[in-house]
């Protein structure tokens, strides 16, 4: 084989291979992410090194239940990503808190950009994912226990006790990003067309857009 189509190859398996990758390696110690940048790079631009301070890799935003109770799906997400704590920008990770009142679910949604594991601070929670095979691996987890959804694949937990629940969660990446599937497609701005919907999910056009009016975000 000639090498030029050898060289050919190997940048595709690279280019590939780096698009499965999750957040890329750092080339330097830290990058303060300046949030206020106008400049956009795949991240944030780094802030002068003589602005960093220990408030830029502190966070104290987890330390308390978040108020569950009150939110449509009795659960709230408190995230601890590079947008709380500067510091974190090229270092591929973070975590997040999530509280759940009894009853309290957080509905199945994706991460495009990292796998999560999560450990049970309190409570007992039903959890799952589903394979792009469409099995669901799913299993009851109670405190002090670990579970793992694997990068990009749509996954939840509820919490089906009467007592409320907590769990922290951990991220390959600074930002993992989320998409709620209801509210992705009945959320959205503008908004999904009703027939798209109706033929996706082999329903009516009153129940599509019943499920919107339920879904609209809270004024
Ligand atoms: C860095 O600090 C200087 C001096 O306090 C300030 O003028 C400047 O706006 C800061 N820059 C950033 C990006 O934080
Ligand atoms: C939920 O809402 C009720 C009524 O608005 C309020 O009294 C209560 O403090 C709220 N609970 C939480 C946990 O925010």
């Amino acid at each position: 084989m000639a090498t030029s189509s050898l060289v050919t190859i190997f940048s595709f398996l690279f280019l590939v291979s780096s698009n499965l990758a999750a957040d890329p390696d750092m080339l330097q110690d830290i990058c303060v992410a300046d949030l206020n940048a106008g400049v956009r790079v795949n991240g944030f631009a780094c802030k002068p090194a003589a602005n960093v301070t220990e408030a830029d890799f502190f966070f104290q935003g987890l330390a308390k239940p978040g108020a569950a109770t009150n939110t449509t799906m009795g659960s709230l997400v408190t995230a601890a990503n590079v947008e709380k704590i500067p510091g974190l920008n090229t270092l591929g990770v973070s975590m997040s808190r999530v509280d759940y009142a009894p009853g309290g679910l957080n509905p199945p949604h994706t991460h495009p950009r990292a796998t999560e594991i999560v450990f049970v601070l309190e409570g007992t929670l039903d959890v799952g994912f589903i394979t792009t095979a469409n099995k669901l691996i799913a299993k009851t987890i109670t405190k002090g226990d670990v579970f793992v959804f694997p990068r990009g694949l749509v996954h939840f937990q509820k919490n089906n006790a009467d007592v409320p629940a907590a769990a922290l969660a951990a991220f390959n990446s600074q930002l993992p990003g989320t998409q709620s599937l209801a509210a992705t497609l009945f959320a959205a701005t503008p908004s999904v067309p009703d027939h798209v919907l109706t033929k996706a999910f082999q329903i009516g056009t009153k129940e599509v857009e019943k499920i919107k009016s339920r879904l609209q975000p809270k004024k």
